[in-house]
């Protein structure tokens, strides 16, 4: 099997070329920095800038199923610059994905395109499931449902097409977990608000191989990519602490100062979404991580990390 990842020199992407590595599996991926294109016998690296619609023609080149991750990050502050980044980077380049294969009459066997839990309305109570009516109330909803329905258009290219919306990422040192950590270890971690939004996570090891068992079993649609077992935001900053040997004893952090600090993008933290894994486990994928417990134990596993 060969496939090809774009956005895979960032968290996600690493962490699935990793697997399809240990797998045997040939990448290609296309990345807009020239000088991350290293090439071994297994991976291929190709240029495009989906902005000036750039695209290196040989990366579908025997390719068999296509992994879509390509996105500027939503981590910066939300300047309407940067909102406009945010979205038109997985806009431009889904459609300059669709321009290439409409020009070179590509058919893949599967197409599995990023989306994100971000997409469902916020509550403390719902459980929401791939058939949960959205909303467009803010920012993170709008970009995903736009996100999604470009991504739709991708369909006509591949025999089968699935978006996978992923929840809360846990990598060690990466990601969100990376900025929860330090204060953690420093003895001035806390949860926000009331503590009781919802998180609903996944281990990346687990997202992997949702993405890799997506393409292996021929999945077709919508699947929420989250863990069994989502938990209070301050259960997550306890259980961090454990995991880290620190304890967690600072009163919450109240919910307006965090508005007044980062305006719209404080829905990262206080925003709440449980959500349902049931269709990915009726769809017979296992878990390695089910419990935020095991994630973070493996996570942190070895003594000498706690530390660095
Ligand atoms: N991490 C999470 O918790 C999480 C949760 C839900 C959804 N997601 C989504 O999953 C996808 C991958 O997430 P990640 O955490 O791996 O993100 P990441 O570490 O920020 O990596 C994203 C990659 O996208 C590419 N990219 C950035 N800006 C771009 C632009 N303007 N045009 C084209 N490509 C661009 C970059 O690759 P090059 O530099 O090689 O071009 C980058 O390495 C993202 O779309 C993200 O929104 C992530």
């Amino acid at each position: 099997m060969k496939l090809l990842i774009t956005g895979a020199t960032g968290m996600i992407g690493r962490n699935i070329m990793a697997l399809a590595k240990e797998k045997n599996i040939t990448v290609h991926f296309l990345t807009t920095q020239k000088h991350k294109r290293m090439d071994t016998d297994k991976r291929r690296g190709f240029y495009w800038n989906p902005k000036t619609g750039e695209i290196d023609e040989e990366c579908f080149e025997g390719v068999d199923a296509l992994i879509h991750l390509a996105g500027a990050s939503i981590s910066k502050p939300w300047t309407s610059r940067n909102r406009k980044e945010i979205l038109d980077s997985r806009i431009l380049s889904t459609r300059l994905l669709r321009k290439e294969m409409e020009r070179q009459k590509i058919k893949l066997k599967n197409i599995i395109c990023a989306s994100a839990i971000g997409i469902y309305p916020d509550s403390l109570v719902e459980v929401f499931d791939e058939k949960s009516q959205l909303v467009q109330d803010n920012f993170l909803q709008k970009v995903t449902a736009a996100w999604e329905r470009e991504s739709h258009t991708l369909a006509a290219f591949g025999d089968r097409l699935s978006i996978l919306r992923i929840g809360l990422v846990l990598a060690k040192g990466e990601g969100l977990l990376s900025q929860l950590t330090l204060p953690v270890k420093l003895l001035v971690g806390a949860a926000f608000a009331s503590g009781k939004q919802w998180q609903s996570w996944i281990h990346i090891r687990d997202l992997s191989r949702v993405f890799i068992t997506a393409i292996e079993m021929d999945w077709n649609g919508t699947f929420n990519a989250v863990a069994p077992h989502p938990v209070y935001q301050r259960t997550l900053i306890n259980t961090l602490g454990t995991a880290l040997g620190r304890p967690v004893f600072l009163p919450n952090i109240p919910g307006f100062l965090m508005k007044l600090l980062m305006g719209e993008r404080a829905i990262l933290i206080l925003g709440s979404q449980k959500i349902s894994s049931q269709k990915l486990l009726s769809n017979g994928f296992s878990f390695e991580y089910d419990t935020l417990n095991t994630a973070l134990k493996h996570i942190f596993k070895k003594k000498n990390d706690i530390l660095t």
